[in-house]
């Protein structure tokens, strides 16, 4: 039997363990979306990633599926960036409006990237990996100088 403290103690770790998994609690809005948009490409990120490090069997259909989602959700980045919208919780930093020019085409090479990326899948050529890892230097590229603070999701 489990005391009360200990009961309690569960308890509490129920209610509180999601609030600690989700890094941005209190984002709203629009910070919101575009903060669900970049999971969502994360995901897909992921999807392929293990298929390029042979951790799951190599899909096509399915690898161009997510390449597909980044390169639709790519094309939306713009618009979830609308003047000022930074400050707690957001990461998204002044320069985006500073430097808008780059900031946008930061997010159509994350498009083309994508796009070229799904083209290798569909026709299943080998040299997808080195596709991959140009979206990986398009998201990169654009966090380097837009978004503070770099930590645990890349
Ligand atoms: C054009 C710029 C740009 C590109 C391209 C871009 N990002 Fe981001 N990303 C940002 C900015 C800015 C933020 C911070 C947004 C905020 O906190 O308001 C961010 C935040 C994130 C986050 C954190 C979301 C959260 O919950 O706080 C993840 C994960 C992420 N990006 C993944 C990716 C992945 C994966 C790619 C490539 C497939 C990518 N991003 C491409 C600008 C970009």
């Amino acid at each position: 039997m489990m005391s009360k403290l200990a009961q309690l103690v569960a308890v509490c770790a129920l209610l509180f363990a999601p609030l600690a998994l989700s890094a941005h609690q209190g984002a709203t809005g629009v910070v919101k979306e575009r903060m669900d948009l970049m999971k969502t490409q994360k995901e897909a990120m992921k999807v392929i990633g293990a298929m390029a490090k042979g951790k799951v069997p190599f899909d096509a259909a399915k690898a161009s599926t997510a390449a597909q989602e980044i390169e639709t959700t790519a094309a939306k980045i713009p618009e979830l960036f609308p003047e000022g919208t930074t400050g707690h919780p957001s990461e998204a930093k002044p320069e985006i409006w500073m430097q808008w020019d780059k900031f946008t085409a930061d997010a159509e090479g994350l498009e083309t990237a994508a796009a070229t990326l799904k083209m290798a899948l569909e026709g299943e050529a080998p040299e997808w990996k080195a596709k991959f890892k140009g979206v990986i230097d398009a998201c990169k590229a654009c966090h380097k100088t837009f978004r503070a603070e770099k930590r645990r999701n890349r």
